[in-house]
Formats: structure tokens, sequence, C-alpha cells
């Protein structure tokens, strides 16, 4: 992974954003007998990366799906690893125009890793690139324009797409067709947060108790990102006001510091609930209405604050719009009353 090591010239967000891609990066497994949860992902991945070894053979493209920081990238790097091989990281947006394709393409070599985060962005026209390229390894390069205008063929090395995005539905179907694996990533569950957070903490040198690495698991919306992420900010209050240990006090004085509930939930997820509630009556909203009303992006709100929130049945989908359901008023604080609409 390219990870800038010179934070010189960068402002301060910056530098912090480098440092806390480095801390995700540290603490990523590199292996499958590493990698906690997803067991149904990671057991037919075990086969099917055991297959093609055997065949002495590319591993079929694989596409990834699920919300953000459930370890999409995570997992692309373990293949890569498991495989033998390398892996080229980039984007859907990245790739801007199907000279870059082409580029990436052509410095591949054979049985690589490439791995397009966020695929579902990728351009018509680049798209139309990469279809031969999945299927039959070839490259369709055109020289010149108009009449004049020679079509040439290249062959490319057998290699494996890893494609990721937290919307499989905005795929096309040429596109979604062309991979032969294709596998959903789930929320984590409580345990499994607990060992990733007892896990990093080892790699972190900081010690914590079970009772803390479960309070952080539960608030931690299902997401090891999410999670990791807390279990930093946690160890800051810890080396300042304690010993430097993470035990239950600390533990929650951190996360409620930074107004993180019993169940995970922060201010934009406060504020969507309420709204519904109030604002609303209960009805169903249209998500156009709520985002409006929220002043955040669609996709931010059906990408991060709704699958949680679906988890825990704080809210549902319907023909109609997004309701809220009885749990999301007992925990807001506000009496239901059944209503039929
Ligand atoms: N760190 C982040 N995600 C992880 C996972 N699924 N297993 C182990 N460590 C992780």
């Amino acid at each position: 992974m390219n990870i800038l090591m010179n934070n010189e010239n960068l402002s301060r967000p910056e530098v912090a954003d480098i440092q806390e891609e480095k801390f995700e990066t540290t603490l990523r497994p590199q292996h499958l007998s590493e990698y906690i949860g997803q067991t149904k992902v990671k057991e037919s991945m075990k086969i099917y990366i055991e297959a093609a070894k055997k065949r002495g053979d590319a591993l079929d493209h694989c596409l990834f799906y699920g919300p953000p920081g459930l370890g999409k990238t995570t997992i692309s790097g373990i293949i890569a690893n498991e495989m033998n091989s390398k892996i080229k990281i980039t984007s859907g947006p990245a790739i801007e125009k199907p000279g870059d394709l082409a580029g990436i393409l052509t410095s591949l070599e054979e049985y690589d890793v490439l791995f397009i985060d966020e695929i579902h962005r990728l351009s018509k026209v680049v798209e139309e690139i990469l279809y031969p390229a999945l299927e039959d390894f070839v490259l369709d390069i055109t020289i010149g324009k108009g009449p004049e205008a020679k079509s040439i063929r290249l062959d490319l090395p057998k290699f494996t797409l890893i494609g990721a995005t937290t919307k499989a539905g905005s795929l096309t179907t040429p596109l979604r067709d062309r991979f032969g694996i294709v596998q959903k990533l789930e929320l984590y569950s409580v345990e499994d947060l607990s060992t990733i957070i007892k896990r990093s903490s080892k790699i972190l040198g900081v010690e914590i108790d079970e009772a803390s690495s479960i309070e952080i698991a539960r608030r931690s919306r299902g997401t090891p990102r999410i999670a990791n992420r807390l279990l930093k900010r946690v160890r800051d209050f810890a080396s300042v006001l304690s010993d430097g240990k993470i035990d239950l006090k600390i533990a929650k004085y951190a996360l409620n510091q930074l107004e993180i509930d019993e169940l995970g939930l922060e201010e934009t997820d406060r504020k969507m609930l309420s709204m519904m509630i109030v604002q609303y009556s209960g009805r169903p909203v249209g998500i156009e209405a709520l985002a409006a009303s929220l002043g955040e992006e669609i996709d931010t709100i059906e990408d991060v604050y709704e699958p949680y929130l679906l988890q825990i049945g704080f809210i549902a989908r319907t023909p109609k719009g997004r309701v809220v359901l009885p749990p999301a008023y007992e925990h807001m604080g506000y009496d239901y009353q059944t209503k039929i609409y």
C-alpha cells in the first residue's frame, strides 16, 4: 500500500489522515488465519484460493461488497499474500481515462491482484476497456482518430481483479457478471470486535481488560475500522488521565466524552432518529427529504448511517420510505404509540 513517509510539507489534517492510515495498516492481518470474523467469506475464500493454487491458475475475479470499514481492502491484501502474488491498489474515481486503466493493466505481472475500490464509480468508457481484459486477458487500444483510426490488441498477463463496493446495486450487469466470486461482508458481532480490539491492543502495546474491550466493541457499530479508531482514542485518555492501562472506568469516560452512546450512536444518528420521530411524527420519510433535513449526502446516509440502524432494528426501509421503529423511540426517550399509515 502507498503510504507517504515524509510528512513535513503537509497540513495538520493531512498528517492526521496519514497517521490514521499507517495505524490501520499496522493493525491489518496479513494471513487468513489471523483474520477475525466473516467466517463464511473466510471459509469459502480459503477453498477458492487453495483450488486456484492446486490448478496453478490465477484466482477468479472477486467482488466484495458491504458497508465501509469492514475489511474489503484487508481481505484483498490477504488474498494476494495467500496466492503468493503482488497487489496493486487503486479506485474507481482515480481511473479517469481509458489510458489510466491501460497503464495499470500493462504494468501487471502474471497472477497479480488488481484491487479497485469503489468499483461502482468507474466511468462507462473505462468499464468497457475492462470487459475484454477480465474475460480474455486482452487490451484493445485504438490509435488515431476518425477513418485513420486503427485498433490493436495486446495480450495481458493472467491477473485477478478484486472489486470492492459499498453499493453492489450500482454495478452495471455486464461488470457484475464478470466476477466469478461475489462475497457480501456483514457487520461484525460484539464478540468478534472485542477479539479484534484485544489483538490491536497487543500490537499497540496497550493493556486492556475484557470488560473494556467489550464496552468499546459494543459502541463500534459492527465495524472494525471504528473499533480500532475508538481504541486509539480511549488509549489517549488512559495515557493522560491514568496509568495507561485501559479499564472499564476510563473506557466509559472516554467514550462518553466522545459522545458515542451505549449503542455506538453518534450525533448524526441521534439527529436523524429524533427528526424521524418528532418532525415527521414517525411517518415514512424519503431518503432525499432526510438527507436535505440533515444536511448530509444521500450516499453518506445510505452507506454510513443506515446499515447499522437497520441491523439493530431502529429503522426499516419500506416502499413508502424509511420508518423509525419502537426500539429507537425507547432508546431516544420517546413514547411509542402504535401508528397505522
Ligand atoms: N483488524 C481490522 N479488521 C480485522 C479483522 N477482521 N481481523 C483481525 N484484525 C483486524
